[in-house]
């Protein structure tokens, strides 16, 4: 059995695609558990930069399985453009499975996620306008369609006509907009189900299999840990289980299965949407980091707002996640600052935090509190060993180490795959250096 998870450490974006695209080359199966659409994971190969929304960045990999499983919440005209766009650059999507217990995204969800955001004003959340609020709130109240559901038209009518009422009277009566003719809904879901039918299995038994069989299996979270319906910012979340947590739920695996945690550390901050953000840098140097690092939304273009790294963030996020390390990511963009600073504490009508806050109000108002490094001037995107850093980039690293007591155990410098600096150390030993695919990870 071996298997692992790569997860994202702050409010999501924080290269998870990239690192999953580096360690699936090593892996038999890549599995996303949670989120829809709402995310967006780039992967750039050898100039080539692929965005995926609900397939696993795996999927670049011919013979690596890849699987949507049961937490995801999935839309299948997005999905279908994404098998569309894969198939054009000639990627073999043939070994996608999709869960027969994943919930659909529905066209009311997509409209009913815009019209509340409108309505919210200037409280709105800044979704992404994908549905993930109302398609999650479905299945929790057990109103929710699920994939299965495609492969028999009558079922699907049954529950589309009963859930369609409901959810036109409150498009017209609550929102004043137009409601959605049925007959339209059904004949598109039945287009759906002719081209999606055949990759639609029960995954969570092949899962296990892999498992069983010694397989080794890689675990892609979305969004970030920050982000999570029961952890995070709320109501500044997604809402799914975005931690290690929610591997087991939404993959349906055993907790003792998961061998390794990754969490995934973007060397800042960035955040789309609204909601406290504690370290947000505003002026000059938030807008280079903006710029530097094209920090817009892989799904939405929107700006995404960018801070320095939070500490604060980190040791809740591996408090919840228990890491064996972590990657950081885009530490390339810090080049050329003067002054680089790490937010360690947040300072609120007198008082010093040390951990994170856990009400709202603290969030929304502290001050951070920052310790002040030096930064460099080198370029380093091209630098291949952790030596071979300017001495500030390592003691930048080693602070870091030092205050969230997890080892960095890789440093991306570029968006390439070969722009990564593996640290000696236990994971270029299991990850990198060892034979066959499913002894890797043991
Ligand atoms: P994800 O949602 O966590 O997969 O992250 P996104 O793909 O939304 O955003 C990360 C962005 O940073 C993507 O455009 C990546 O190509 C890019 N990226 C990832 N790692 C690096 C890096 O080390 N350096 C630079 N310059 N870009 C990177
Ligand atoms: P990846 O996987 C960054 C944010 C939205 C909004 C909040 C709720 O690429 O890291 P939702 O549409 O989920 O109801 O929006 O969550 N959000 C993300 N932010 N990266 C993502 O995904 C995100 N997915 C959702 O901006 O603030
Ligand atoms: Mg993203």
């Amino acid at each position: 059995m071996s298997s692992i998870a790569v997860l994202g450490f702050q409010w999501g974006d924080e290269g998870k695609g990239r690192i999953v695209d580096l360690l699936s080359g090593r892996v038999d199966m890549v599995v996303r558990f949670q989120g829809g659409n709402n995310a967006g994971h780039t992967v750039t190969k050898g100039g080539d930069v692929f965005k995926l929304h609900l397939i696993p960045s795996g999927i670049l990999y011919p013979d690596v399985t890849c699987v949507i499983g049961d937490g995801v919440v999935l839309n299948p005209a997005v999905l279908i453009e994404e098998l569309d766009e894969l198939n054009k650059k000639d990627i073999n999507t043939d070994n996608l499975r999709i869960s027969c217990k994943a919930h659909m995204v529905m066209p009311y969800h997509v409209l009913l996620d815009k019209a509340r955001e409108h309505r919210l004003g200037k409280s709105k959340i800044g979704t992404t306008h994908k549905g993930i609020g109302p398609v999650y709130s479905d299945k929790s109240s057990r109103s929710g369609i699920r994939t299965q559901d495609l492969l028999d038209s009558k079922i699907f009518r049954a529950k589309l006509e009963e859930e369609l009422a409901l959810k036109n009277a409150l498009i017209e009566k609550v929102y004043g907009l137009k409601p959605l003719d049925i007959d339209e809904v059904y004949e598109d879901y039945m287009l759906y189900a002719g081209r999606i039918g055949d990759y639609i299995i029960d995954t969570t038994f092949t899962i296990n299999q892999y498992l069983d069989n010694n397989k080794s299996v890689l675990f892609e979270g979305a969004q970030g840990t920050m982000l999570d319906i029961d952890q995070g910012t709320y109501p500044y979340v997604t809402s799914s289980s975005t931690t290690a947590a929610g591997v087991c739920v939404g993959a349906g695996i055993g907790p003792g299965r998961l061998d390794e945690v990754i969490g995934i550390v973007k060397a800042y901050t960035t955040r789309v949407g609204s909601g406290p953000f504690p370290s947000e840098i505003d002026g000059a140097v938030g807008e280079h980091l903006r710029e530097k690092g094209n920090e817009y939304g892989t799904t939405t273009g929107r700006p995404r707002r960018c801070g320095w790294i939070d500490t604060m963030v980190l040791k809740y996020a591996v408090m919840l996640n228990y890491p064996d390390s972590i990657a950081m990511t885009k530490l390339d963009i810090l080049s050329g600052l003067e002054k680089l600073m790490i937010c360690r504490a947040y300072e609120y009508s007198g008082n010093i935090y040390d951990d994170l806050p856990c009400h709202q109000t603290i969030l929304h108002k502290c001050r951070p509190v920052f310790l002040e490094m030096e930064g460099w001037k080198e370029d380093i995107s091209d630098v291949k060993s952790y030596d071979g850093l300017p001495a500030q980039a390592r003691a930048y690293i080693e602070k870091i180490e030092e205050l969230v007591k997890v080892p960095v155990s890789m440093i991306s410098v570029g968006p390439e795959r070969n722009q990564i600096i593996i640290r000696d150390g236990s994971v270029k030993k299991r990850l990198f250096d060892s034979g066959s695919r499913s002894t890797l990870i043991v």
